[in-house]
């Protein structure tokens, strides 16, 4: 089992971010209505836009016969507008199939779910031991491994979900899974941030090839424009 792995789940239960209102349940539903308004919007902003969505739409059956306007009414403000109308088609979707799709590959496949969001939502609602590569996590993964490259890039893409897939164990436990993939979210959010990185409170700081380069502050290399 990866030490890397180890460390952010202890980390997070001792230093991350707990007692959010998503992180109360693993329902699907949930899960992923939190997770698409994470996607470009802060945690404090969207707490309570989730909690009066859910109080409108308590399940995605509500959701999918609701009339779109209404949906736009609770999403007014939160901006990226294209979020809420795949969320009111997904939902429409999701009970066509009769329920959730419980593979990665199936929540890729509802509209406004990318490859990230999808593993985020499959190790939050039942621990599949899938990585997740937002912009934090690249962040955190580049400078980790000193990898003095443009992330835009394809193929570096590419090596980046490599390095994060392999260091998660397909024999996480869901608990696992959720402490991990909450602690990658964090990690960046909270200790690998752009500028100033809080490296002397960072549980991965005697492996990271950065920190020990001194090139946290040059790295990841900004995007060639
Ligand atoms: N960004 C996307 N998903 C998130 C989550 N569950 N917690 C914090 N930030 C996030």
């Amino acid at each position: 089992m990866s030490a890397v792995f180890q460390q952010l789940v202890a980390w997070q239960r001792q230093h991350g971010r707990r007692g959010l209102p998503w992180q109360q349940s693993a329902d699907p539903y949930r899960v992923w209505l939190s997770e698409i308004m994470l996607q470009q919007t802060q945690v404090a902003t969207v707490i309570g836009y989730y909690e009066r969505f859910l109080a409108a739409f308590p399940d995605v059956e509500a959701l999918a016969v609701a009339p779109v306007d209404a949906v736009l009414a609770l999403w007014s403000g939160l901006g990226y507008y294209a979020r809420a109308r795949n969320l009111h088609r997904a939902a429409q979707q999701v009970v066509a199939l009769g329920g959730f799709p419980r593979t990665p590959e199936g929540l890729q496949a509802l509209p406004g779910v990318g490859p990230s969001t999808a593993h985020a939502i499959a190790a939050f609602s039942w621990g599949a031991p899938v990585a997740i590569l937002d912009g934090n996590v690249k962040r955190w993964l580049a400078r980790w491994l000193a990898l003095d490259a443009d992330l835009s890039q394809k193929p570096v893409h590419e090596q980046l979900w490599q390095q994060a897939q392999a260091l998660v164990p397909a024999d996480a436990s869901h608990a696992e899974m959720v402490a991990y993939t909450q602690a990658c979210m964090d990690l960046g959010n909270l200790r690998c941030i752009r500028r100033q990185p809080r490296c002397d409170d960072c549980p991965l700081q005697s492996s990271c090839a950065a920190h020990a380069q001194g090139l946290q502050q040059q790295l990841p290399r900004p995007k060639v424009r």
